[in-house]
């Protein structure tokens, strides 16, 4: 790892209040900067709001406050929840900051005077909510939104624009130059798949608004306001100084952005095209993490299902939260949260594995030697010692790459293996035969172990990582982390100290109930309910009225199994039975058998109903029987 490292949250905007999404961005990036100081690193992790643009306006002004008001209560909210979460920040910008906003004319004025930026008139369907243009083929039915899905309105303005078109080549040279440039790959590949379908030039100011920065004066055009994106994108280095007081900008040689998928384009195309355009170095990394969700729904503020990482800290503790976030999702993925899951996490990885742990050495400590244990060098745990070892090694790669989830995985091998020492060993029976001096090598291999294991936990859940150290005499700090991690030493003796336990088992959810009106709870079902429905394409082979029922027709249709299937169905009223056979219908075939009119059905043919009566479902083109309708 270079000596220099630079960690950046996305900024966020002020018209929502912090949720979970946001917490996990922000925790991530704590996790990446800790771990780079206790590796030695000099680190700048900054995080900060995003405060122009329409959308704050438009907030603003339905509130009745001026934007910046508004955005000074909202981004302290955001910045008071950092602070009460300790996130290690080195700087917290707001794109109102005077030396920010200094920057973004000064770029401006750069890519003006190299041809980068010219004056030109657009028009074109705009997004509001996301402040991104949008063109036709990209839309949704009806004007909306690909990415909210909200309406979208026409615009046609006088702007500047930015030539991204001009950058299509070098933008592409440079994903060849680095596969873990962008992160996770997949991602990777949408975007070189997006530029090389050709890049349109951007348009960077807006004239229907004012909440935003002003031209720099020499452009002598006081209508427009620069564009939020253009605006934002450049807090990752006005904030180390950039055209104002450089010192700071040692830190952009190493840079990592951390963001959410949704804003990837923004980040791996604009902003490198960008920094080509002000001659800048561009980041090392952008690793865009997926979106979470609750209970398997999307968060959103009208549902009223967006979750509080304050209520959720609150409730189940701060670090078990970080932890719980960190381990739960495989990093690019989408996560859900559900309560359940956090509570099994806390119960069986933290207060079983890795509590207990700790409580059964300092209780044996306690109990047998005072605390103090030191080890005789016997030939104990040697095979422990080398798995334990062999294992630390691997986890930096893991961390680097953002594979949180593999890392603490990883990790928890190392505790499995100390469990598993105590119930083999047996140190109650060894202490009855007077095999004390095992005993305490035991001691000290459990307390290595534990030293070890929070020295790598310690950037996700630091302060209990902090405590388990002090409770075996010995501080996180990176020599200690050099010497029993990067050479793998082990210490022969400590002073142990006791600790009450760190983690409770959690018997009974904590968190306040989904509010979901009653009529959505009776009509909603979830996905796994759905999944139980099983259905089906079929063909009709044989069709006949049901004796003296005008509505039932009994049919023989073929579901690509052995034998076909006899169903009644009911659309005698609708259908001559030569009507129907020899067609294909869709059918649910794992409904309880049921006899109507004394003939046993074996399924359900579906059908659509409207004020002209019945039609049957039917696949849009002919289709295998038994092909399953997802
Ligand atoms: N202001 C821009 C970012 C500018 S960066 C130069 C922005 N702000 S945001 O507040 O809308 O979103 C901030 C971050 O939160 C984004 O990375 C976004 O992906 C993330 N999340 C918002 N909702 C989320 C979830 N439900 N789950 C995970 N992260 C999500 O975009």
């Amino acid at each position: 790892m270079s000596d220099l490292f630079y960690v950046t949250s996305p900024i966020y905007y002020v018209n929502d209040v912090p949720h979970i999404g946001h917490a996990y961005s922000t925790i991530l990036c704590d996790a990446l900067a800790r771990n780079a100081r206790l590796r030695g690193a000099e680190v700048f992790f900054l995080t900060g709001t995003d405060e122009h643009g329409q959308k704050i306006e438009q907030a603003a002004k339905a509130r009745n406050e001026t934007p910046k008001a508004y955005a000074d209560k909202i981004g302290g909210e955001f910045k008071k929840l950092w602070d009460d979460f300790d996130i290690s920040y080195n700087r917290f910008i707001r794109t109102t900051d005077s030396d920010h906003e200094l920057g973004v004319q000064k770029a401006f004025e750069i890519m003006r005077a190299n041809g980068d930026i010219y004056k030109g008139e657009f028009e074109g369907q705009y997004c509001v909510s996301c402040e991104t243009f949008w063109n036709e083929s990209q839309l949704l039915e009806g004007g909306a939104c690909p990415d909210c899905g909200k309406p979208t309105e026409l615009l046609k303005e006088e702007n500047y624009f930015f030539r991204t078109s001009a950058y299509q080549d070098r933008l592409l040279a440079w994903y060849a130059s680095d596969e873990s440039l962008i992160l996770p790959k997949s991602r990777r590949n949408e975007v070189i798949r997006f530029v090389e379908n050709g890049l349109e030039d951007l348009s960077v100011t807006r004239t229907t608004f004012e909440w935003g920065i002003k031209l720099p004066k020499s452009a002598n055009d006081p209508k427009h306001v620069i564009y939020v994106w253009l605006d934002a994108l450049m807090n990752y280095v006005t904030a180390l100084g950039w055209g104002t007081d450089e010192h700071n900008m040692r830190f952009w040689s190493n840079a990592t952005h951390v963001i959410g998928k949704d804003i990837l384009r923004f980040h791996a195309i604009y902003w490198p095209a960008f920094l080509m355009s002000l001659n800048l170095p561009l980041p090392k990394r952008i690793a865009a993490h997926g979106w979470w969700t609750r209970d398997g729904a999307k968060m959103s503020k009208s549902k009223g299902n967006a979750i509080s990482p304050r209520e959720v800290a609150d409730a189940y503790g701060l670090e078990s939260f970080r932890y719980f976030m960190l381990r739960d999702v495989p990093f690019g993925q989408d996560g859900d949260f559900a309560e359940k899951a956090l509570i099994d996490r806390v119960n069986s990885d933290l207060a079983n594995d890795l509590g207990n742990l700790l409580n059964r050495l300092l209780g044996m400590a306690d109990r047998y030697f005072a605390f103090n244990v030191a080890a005789a060098d016997l030939p104990c745990f040697d095979e422990e010692k080398k798995q334990i070892d062999a294992i630390a090694a691997t986890l930096d790669p893991l961390f680097e790459a953002m594979q949180m989830h593999r890392y603490l995985e990883e990790l928890w091998k190392i505790f499995a293996i100390g469990n598993k020492a105590v119930n083999d060993f047996k140190p109650w029976e060894k202490m009855k035969t007077g095999a004390s001096d095992q005993v305490a090598e035991l001691l000290v291999f459990m307390a290595n172990l534990l030293l070890k294991g929070a020295l790598a936990l310690s950037p996700i859940m630091p302060k209990s990582c902090d405590l388990i150290a002090k409770s075996l005499g010995v501080t996180i700090d990176a020599p200690t982390r050099r010497s029993l991690i990067d050479r793998a030493e082990w210490i022969a003796s400590f002073t142990l100290a006791a600790q009450p336990p760190l983690f409770a088992r959690i018997d009974a959810p904590r968190l306040t109930e989904i509010p979901t009106n009653a009529e959505e709870k009776a009509n909603l079902i979830t996905i796994d309910e759905f999944k139980k429905v099983e259905l089906k394409i079929g063909s009709v082979i044989e069709a006949k009225r049901v004796e003296h029922s005008a509505k039932l027709l009994l049919l023989r249709v073929d579901l690509g199994e052995d034998v076909p299937r006899q169903i009644v169905a009911g659309v005698g009223e609708f259908y001559a039975p030569e009507a129907i056979e020899g067609t294909q219908v869709c059918v649910v075939s794992n409904l309880k058998p049921a006899k109507l009119m004394g003939f046993e059905s074996r399924g359900m043919v579906l059908a659509i109903e409207d004020k002209n009566g019945l039609r049957l479902a039917r696949p849009e083109t002919a289709t295998a029987n038994g092909a399953p309708i997802k």
